[in-house]
Order: structure tokens, then C-alpha cells, then sequence
């Protein structure tokens, strides 16, 4: 057997510096409210993995189950190039489609690095012929991909699964699709998961589980925070809320201050008063309607769109306007 290679990683994380800008920007703004990517530090990544574990958490469980049924019918939409992954977090949903397109390469992008390496060591194992690599930073900001043999001459199809585009708003969000149309060229294509509406009552438990993993993956942030700026926040004076929030279309998952308090933080205390919210994330769920008109505001042409029996998520190929079209006639 042939041994296989440790994936090359590319370490584009952002410097504590501008991690330290970030925060204070999002501290300053109100109500207060950090990038969802801080998230994920290794510990982040971890819980992460444990949520889609929660009986009631089911979008992983049911996208999975959608990509193992249509594999050999996506490759066959997606056609050959290299397969570039935003937050592919542990990597396995990208298993099946890997097995069916057999792209020329396999590019893995995401904020939390432990996370990362092991997940592309393990999809290098599975898929020995398809080369692997990792690259680490923030998808949200970068202007283009690292040059990288394995980037260039090649077609590059996006993936784009779970809750992730979410995280953004609408406005953010097409600023974003905007930005993979830039990463992923002209004749790019990008396959993206959406999580629909559901019932207030199926969303909030899906988003504080039973047995608290969502809480702990929230409360980490504090725990990162002050080890990475020094911060003295106390997570048990904080208790986790996820709120569906319709107007919006969003659940607003944030911590709630349960006192009045004062937190250190970059050299200055910053009060927090009972009931008051950091806002960790957001996890906004479109209609096909909804994310339709927003592709299109954002430059992408929809070219099929693949449902599960109960309609709970939709996975939807996008093209790079006109570039599709062009393909199958060329
Ligand atoms: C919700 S998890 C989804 C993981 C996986 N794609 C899935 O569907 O199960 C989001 C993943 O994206 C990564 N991530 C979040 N924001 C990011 C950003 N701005 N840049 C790079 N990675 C990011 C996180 O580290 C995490 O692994």
C-alpha cells in the first residue's frame, strides 16, 4: 500500500492583532457581537463536532444523508476541477462527493487549525489519489486564493455546506457570495447548503440542546477570548440564549450577562448590565425564494437545486452567470 502524505498546510490565520481589532469592534457596537468565526479555536471545533451529534440538532445528520444519495448525480452537474471547501470544518461531507467526482484536487479552507490539519490528514487518507490541501484563514477576507500548484489550470468548484452562510446577514451574505464568485473565477461554480425556516420550537431546541453542548460551544468564546486577549470574563456570570427571531429569519444565539458586571479587556473595563447581550452568532434560514433573489443579487446564475424528503435543507448548484451554459455547449 502506498503510504500517504501529510497534506500541505497553508497558514493564513489572521495575527492576534487583528483578532484583538475585531473584538473591539464588536464590543463597541451595540448590542455587542463578534464574529462567529472566533468560535472555532480547537476546543470550539470539538464542541462543534459534538452539536451535530444532539438528537436535535438533525441538519448534519439530514445534509449528509442528501450528499451520500445524490453523489454520482452531483459529480455529474459538477464535472471535473479542483473541489474548494469554505469551513470544512472535520471534512466529511466533502467524503462522498469526493468518491464520485474524483476532482483534480481537494482544497480545504478554515479559521481553526488543529481542526484543520486533522481533517485533511484524514480525507488524504480516505481519498489517497485525490491531493489534499489545507489552508487555514478567513475565507470572509480574503481578495483571492493563494497561488498553489494545486489552484491553478483547473476548473474550481465550491463547496459550501451546513449552517454557515447563516452566519451572515443578508447583506453580508451576498457581499460573501460575491467575493466566491471572485475566489472561484469565471468559470467558477459553487455548491452551497441552505437551512429553511422551521417551527420556533424545532429551531430554539435545535440550538440549545438538551445537554448543554451548544451552551459550552458558546461560553468557549469567553475562554478564548481570555486566553487569546487577556480578558477576565467569568463564563458562569453569562447563560446562553438562542432565540428565533422571524422578522429576521434568524435564530440569535448570544450570551446574557446575569448581573451587572465589569470585564477587562485590551486595558479597559467594559460594563456589562444584567441581561445584557453578546451576540455570538446568528443562523439566518432562507426560503429557496429567499436565497434565489440573493444569489442573483450577488452575480450567480441558479442551476438546480436538490431538496431532502422533508424539506427541511436545500443544496443548490449556483454558476458563475452564463459560464454553465457554456460549459455544456462547449
Ligand atoms: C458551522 S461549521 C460547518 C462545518 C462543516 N462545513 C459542516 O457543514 O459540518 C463552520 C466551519 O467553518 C469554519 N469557519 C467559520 N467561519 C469561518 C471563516 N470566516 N473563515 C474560515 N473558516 C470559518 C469553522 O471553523 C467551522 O469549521
Amino acid at each position: 500500500m502506498t503510504p500517504v502524505i501529510a497534506p500541505e498546510l497553508i497558514d493564513l490565520h489572521p495575527e492576534p492583532a487583528d483578532l484583538r481589532r475585531l473584538v473591539l469592534r464588536g464590543m463597541a457596537s451595540r448590542p455587542r457581537q463578534l464574529p462567529a468565526w472566533l468560535l472555532y479555536d480547537a476546543e470550539g471545533s470539538r464542541l462543534f463536532d459534538q452539536i451535530c451529534e444532539q438528537p436535535e440538532y438533525s441538519l448534519t445528520r439530514t445534509e449528509t444523508a442528501l450528499l451520500e444519495a445524490l453523489a454520482p448525480e452531483l459529480a455529474a452537474a459538477l464535472g471535473p476541477g479542483t473541489l474548494v471547501e469554505f469551513g470544512a470544518g472535520n471534512a466529511r461531507k466533502a467524503g462522498p462527493l469526493l468518491d464520485a467526482l474524483q476532482p483534480a484536487a481537494y482544497v480545504a479552507l478554515d479559521i481553526s487549525a488543529e481542526h484543520l490539519a486533522a481533517a485533511c490528514e484524514q480525507r488524504q487518507h480516505c481519498h489517497p489519489r485525490v491531493p489534499v490541501l489545507g489552508i487555514c484563514g478567513d475565507y470572509s477576507a480574503m481578495a483571492r486564493l493563494p497561488a498553489h500548484p494545486l489552484l491553478e489550470g483547473q476548473r474550481r468548484v465550491g463547496f459550501y455546506p451546513g449552517r454557515s452562510i447563516g452566519n451572515f446577514t443578508p447583506a453580508e451574505a451576498t457581499q460573501l457570495l460575491r467575493q466566491f464568485a471572485q475566489l472561484l473565477g469565471t468559470d467558477g461554480l459553487l455548491l452551497i447548503g441552505i437551512d429553511h425556516p422551521k417551527s420556533r420550537a424545532r429551531l430554539e431546541a435545535a440550538y440549545d440542546d438538551a445537554a448543554g453542548v451548544s451552551a459550552a460551544f458558546a461560553k468557549n468564546l469567553l475562554v478564548r477570548l481570555n486566553r487569546d486577549l487577556h480578558s477576565d470574563f467569568d463564563p458562569d456570570r453569562f447563560h446562553y440564549q438562542a432565540r428565533w427571531q422571524p422578522e429576521q429569519s434568524r435564530i440569535a444565539m448570544a450570551l446574557v450577562s446575569r448581573c451587572d458586571q465589569l470585564v477587562q479587556l485590551a486595558g479597559s473595563s467594559w460594563p456589562f448590565a444584567t441581561g445584557e447581550e453578546l451576540i455570538s452568532e446568528f443562523s439566518v434560514k432562507y426560503t429557496p425564494e429567499a436565497f434565489g433573489a440573493l444569489a442573483a443579487v450577488a452575480g450567480w446564475r441558479l442551476v438546480r437545486r436538490w431538496s431532502d424528503p422533508g424539506g427541511d435543507l436545500s443544496l443548490v448548484l449556483l454558476a458563475a452567470r452564463d459560464s454553465y451554459q457554456q460549459r455544456l455547449v462547449g
